[in-house]
């Protein structure tokens, strides 16, 4: 191991460069010109950061003083600039009316790899999530559907934000709040009690279901007794019916059971499956409300919240006939969240055609007097089309997770049977791979961009994708095996000086900050694109610089460096729910 003992801990923290520049300036300015009256945290506020290194790595605009001090700018600069010097400085140059800050570059390089490797698995975190909760509506699955790549982004993005809360030591709650209400099962039920039979729905799954579906459809055209039939299922299992729901609940059984094989290859874990149907006594208590506080009006037979106010159509509540609907069963989870978990935060993460839901669904709570209904967000989605073409299965262009979870994996196969016939956990390996590819892919762009679904892109392995930054991870734990013990030399920081390098550390820098904003604004990608980054800034640095060289300073130097960035990879690989083999 290399030598911690060179980095005072109390100096390891002591990262903020921008504080440690702002103290520098704010004593240069008492020195130079008396008490000013500015306060250290508002010459940090702003200092810039040049958007070429060679000015610097921050930069002081001095016309900031110029109306305190009754001095121009550069005057001040020169005035200041001889005044400054510490050790983490290399060189302080006043330029037009600016200070530019140069960092000694070993200094850097040795603060930033040392609270790196130092804070291990915590680098990046902080405690800002503890004691605070955060409830995570995602996947949210319709029952008797076959899970496709329609609801890939909901399940990924959904997995995404609840490991980075955790990281940020929120107490998460995953959702899975199923689709599983509606007057569809009725007509299901019916079609099971007329043409299925038990054994042929536990052989085929969700398939078998899905074409009962279709038969009852087809031919309650031409048959209107059918309709009445499922209506009477439908009544049966709201009124509670023991066969009713036994059936209903077995259809459940079997939807989630393929689920469960998917999320098992996605490695996706919920801690509820609590979905529309568990909602169904918990709705009066809601509807009441709405009726006491004088909310709900009757419209033409229904129960609606008037909503024209705020530039929306009106919530629909009651149906004519007495049916609840989807939002009814909303504002009944909100509150039900609400009591049982008490959150600090509640994201729904949903495809934006249901913006418009949302916006309903807050209004509504807020008229209430539900005052936590800011802390209910939408987290929006783009939509997923194939070939330009919605998905859907008439048209054929709906694409089912568990094969392209297959394909994928398959291909990872072949590849590695070509390439690393030698590899001992060949099955895993493929799993890793594969499933990383097709994960990556979905979360490599901003969440409200449209995906246009391709087989070939998904099934990428080259240039930004999960495969490539798996491949750096892998590379670099190569590096690091091979050396064994050769870093165990006291590192050179000034061995890192170099550009290459440099970029690799302002990277590793930069990690909390990503993961801070990510986390912010509900924006996986952000730490998607980052591994990229990271990956490519490393194979740059490999490309340019031997690792194993003789000087023992220079290699330990850069074997540290190698080690943060496997670290780093493997942590935000994680965080956006992508595995990282040791080998591939
Ligand atoms: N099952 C719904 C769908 O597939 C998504 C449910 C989202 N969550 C919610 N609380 N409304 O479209």
């Amino acid at each position: 191991m290399y030598n911690r003992g060179i980095l005072k801990t109390d100096e390891v923290h002591n990262m903020d460069f921008k504080q440690a520049v702002a103290n520098e300036i704010w004593t240069a300015l008492n020195a130079a010109f008396g008490d000013a009256g500015i306060a250290a945290g508002d010459i940090a506020a702003a200092l810039e950061i040049p958007p070429d290194t060679a000015l610097g790595d921050y930069a002081f605009p001095c016309f900031r003083l110029s109306k305190a001090l009754r001095k121009n700018p550069m005057m001040i600069a020169d005035a200041l600039a001889g005044g400054i010097r510490a050790d983490f400085l290399s060189k302080v140059e006043a330029v037009k009316g600016y200070l530019n800050f140069f960092i000694d570059r070993a200094t850097y390089a040795e603060k930033v790899l040392g609270l790196c490797l130092e804070q291990g698995a915590r680098y990046g975190a902080d405690d800002s999530g503890a004691g605070k909760t955060v409830v995570l509506d995602y996947s949210s699955i319709n029952i008797a559907k076959r899970f496709h790549i329609g609801h890939l982004s909901t399940t990924m993005i959904g997995n995404s934000l609840y490991r980075l809360h955790k990281f940020f030591g929120w107490n998460a709650v995953g959702v899975n709040h199923l689709g599983d209400w509606g007057t569809q099962f009725g007509k299901m039920i019916a079609a099971y009690k007329r043409w299925g039979d038990h054994d042929t729905v536990a052989a085929g799954g969700v398939d078998e279901m899905v074409k009962l579906y279709v038969r009852f459809n087809a031919e309650a055209e031409q048959d209107p007794a059918l309709a009445d039939e499922g209506r009477a299922w439908f009544k049966k299992i709201e009124d509670g019916d023991p066969e009713a729901l036994e059936i209903f609940n077995w259809f459940k059984e079997v939807t989630l059971k393929d689920a469960e094989r998917v999320y098992d290859l996605l490695g996706v874990t919920f801690d509820s499956y609590a979905g529309e149907s568990f909602y169904n006594d918990k709705m009066q208590p809601v509807i009441d409300e709405l009726k006491a506080k004088g909310l709900l009006i009757e419209d033409k037979g229904a129960q609606i919240v008037d909503l024209q106010e705020w530039g929306m159509p009106p919530a629909l509540i009651l149906r004519s006939d007495g049916a609840t609907l989807y939002i009814t069963r909303d504002l009944a989870a909100a509150k039900y969240r609400k009591d049982t978990y008490n959150f600090d935060k509640s994201l729904y993460v949903v495809a934006y055609q249901q913006d418009l839901h949302f916006r309903q669904l807050f209004k509504v709570l807020e008229l209430m007097g539900c005052d936590w209904y800011r802390q209910c967000e939408h987290v929006s989605f783009g939509m997923v089309s194939f070939g330009g073409e919605s998905l859907s299965t008439r048209k054929g262009t709906v694409v089912y997770l568990d094969d392209l979870l297959n394909q994928a994996i398959e291909k990872a196969r072949a590849i590695i049977d070509e390439k690393s016939p030698d590899l001992a956990n060949k099955d895993e390996v493929a799993r890793q791979v594969g499933i990383g590819a097709v994960v990556f892919f979905d979360l490599y762009n901003n969440r409200i961009k449209d995906i246009d679904f391709s087989w070939e892109r998904a099934l990428n392995f080259d240039g930004e994708t999960g495969p490539y930054v798996q491949y750096t991870h892998a590379r670099a734990g190569s590096v690091l095996r091979k050396a064994g013990d050769a870093d165990a030399s006291k590192p050179d920081f000034a061995a890192l000086s170099d550009p290459y390098s440099q970029d690799v550390v302002r990277l590793i820098e930069q990690f909390p900050e990503v993961l801070k904003a990510a986390v912010n604004r509900s924006e996986p990608s952000m730490v998607t694109r980052y591994s990229v980054d990271l990956a490519q800034a490393f194979n740059k640095f490999y490309y340019e610089n031997k690792v194993m060289v003789d000087d023992p300073g220079t290699r330990a130097a850069r074997l540290m460096l190698t080690r943060a960035v496997k670290q780093l990879l493997k942590q935000a690989l994680y965080l956006i729910g992508v595995e990282a083999p040791e080998r591939m």
